[in-house]
């Protein structure tokens, strides 16, 4: 029946034909197409470099439509790579072999009608037409008025003029899409993203595909979770993390801490690999701390982190960090941002207690890991207003005491605490999925990943 796509897996480069068609991700008229190869296989979502109303009408047509009322090329990607084929029209027959192609290229959308309903019954397509209207006018009311206006950018960007074009494009791309959402339920909007919790896929699609880096986020981040760790400390470290985004820990175990408290004091007083930003109101040292090692064994931690991040972890590195200042305009940490690189994870060692008011706590906007952020390609996109942030999140607060210390993800809206009257000295270790930032720099995306002013390690996590 279908022999007008011929499709190839990445899995073992075989051809086959396809046996079922359906559309997925927006409704039963519209959507990303995918296929089945076998009546029992997995749906396959559809990629092609080229993709025409000519050839979004035949997809209709396998879906029971007369035609397509629009062709999109809408770049959402789909989770596994291995589940991606690439369409090859030319291929003459059924078996032929094709290439594969795994990266850029779009996921083909199609929006079907039947024409003959169109031509045939006027005053059905006016009630429609009428009904479509309300609908669209609802959804506009409901979820977007308000969204994407000059208001809320400035209330929300602490760069709001440089932002402003991509903000605009947003509001059009957005807009364009709800025109064409019938019904169901819409993801939760901030200014600064959209809710990715109820559904990731529909998020992605609406809001997030006119970012850049929107096939990375999804992919890299978009793993499923594994499952509990059977070991209840990793469980509730885990599920304060995917709940608020960061994880208090009162007590780290840590035997050797005197010695790390020593290591690091000499560390930021060194002069090998120690750099001073702000007139030496933050200095940082990356150097070798032998004391952090048996924190960086434990098992517990490990598994919460791989829990967490979805699969296997790597130790990018760590360093000393002492904040000294109380000026907040010499730090650009202290403005609430996010790291851009989506989920990763920065453990904070207190090698002192760290007082609550005036040590210099890091602030977290709690469940802001959530978030999808419409864009991450610039530095303007990232950075946000303390009274919008404060009015739209609750704040948690990294502190606590000596040997104790916290776990957060740097995809959260964070900021450092510049105002204190005590010095704060932490160890910060940061940890990825093993595959993001080799992936981010295959892209050549210009990521921050891993940071660069750390002591480099590199090593992979046992969670045995
Ligand atoms: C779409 O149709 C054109 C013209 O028939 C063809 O060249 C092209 O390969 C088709 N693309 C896909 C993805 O099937
Ligand atoms: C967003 O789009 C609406 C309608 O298309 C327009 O009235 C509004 O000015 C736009 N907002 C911005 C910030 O461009
Ligand atoms: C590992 O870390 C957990 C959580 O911080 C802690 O409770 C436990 O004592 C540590 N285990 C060891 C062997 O250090
Ligand atoms: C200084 O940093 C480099 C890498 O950035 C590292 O190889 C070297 O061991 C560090 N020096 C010390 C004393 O830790």
């Amino acid at each position: 029946m279908l022999t007008w796509l011929l499709v190839v897996t990445s899995a073992d480069d075989t051809c086959g034909s396809i046996v079922q068609v359906q559309l997925a991700g927006c409704n039963t008229d519209c959507g990303r197409v995918e296929v089945r190869l076998d009546a029992a296989g997995p749906w396959l979502g559809l990629v092609a470099r080229e993709w025409t109303l000519e050839n979004a009408t035949l997809a209709c047509r396998a879906v029971g439509f007369d035609e397509a009322a629009s062709a999109s090329a809408a770049g959402l990607p789909r989770r596994a790579a291995i589940e991606r084929l690439m369409v090859e029209a030319e291929c003459p027959a059924m078996g032929c072999r094709a290439r594969t192609i795994l990266s850029s290229s779009a996921a083909a959308g199609v929006s079907c009608r039947s024409s003959g309903q169109v031509v045939a019954d006027v005053d059905r397509v006016a009630r429609w037409s009428e009904r479509a209207a309300l609908r669209r006018q609802r959804v506009e009311d409901e979820h977007f008025t308000g969204l994407f206006t000059d208001e809320a950018l400035e209330r929300a960007y602490v760069f709001a003029d440089e932002f402003r074009d991509a903000w605009r494009q947003l509001n059009v791309s957005v807009r364009d899409k709800l025109a064409r959402f019938r019904g169901g339920h819409l993801p939760k909007t901030t200014a600064l993203g959209v809710d990715l919790r109820e559904d990731r896929e529909l998020a992605t699609y609406l809001f997030l595909e006119t970012n850049p880096h929107a096939q990375f986020a999804y992919e890299t981040d978009g793993l499923p979770e594994t499952g509990p760790t059977h070991d209840a400390v990793a469980d509730a470290i885990f599920m304060d993390l995917e709940r608020d985004g960061i994880a208090l820990i009162d007590d780290f175990g840590l035997a050797t801490l005197d010695d790390l408290e020593r290591q690091a004091r000499d560390a930021v007083r060194g002069d090998v690999n120690v750099s001073v930003t702000s007139s030496g109101a933050v200095v940082t040292a990356r150097v070798e701390l032998p004391a952090l090692e048996p924190l960086l064994q434990n098992k517990t931690i490990a598994r919460a982190l791989a829990r967490y991040l979805r699969g296997g972890v790597r130790l990018d590195g760590y360093k000393a960090t002492e904040l000294r200042t109380d000026d907040a305009d010499a730090y650009i940490a202290a403005l609430w941002h996010h790291d851009r690189v989506g989920r990763r994870i920065k453990m904070f060692v207190f090698v002192h207690d760290v007082d609550c008011d005036d040590g210099h706590p890091t602030r977290v906007a709690k469940g802001t890991n959530a978030l999808g952020y419409y864009r991450t390609d610039s530095f303007a996109s990232s950075r946000f207003h303390d009274a919008y942030v404060r009015d739209t999140f609750d704040i948690a607060l990294g502190c606590g005491r000596r040997g104790g210390g916290f776990l957060f993800d740097t995809h959260t809206v964070h900021r450092g605490t510049p105002e204190g009257g005590r010095d704060r000295l932490t160890v910060i270790a940061e940890f990825h999925h093993v595959d993001k930032c080799p992936a981010a720099s295959a892209l050549r995306l210009g990521l921050p990943c891993p940071s660069g002013d750390q002591f480099p390690l590199a090593r992979d996590l046992a969670t045995l």
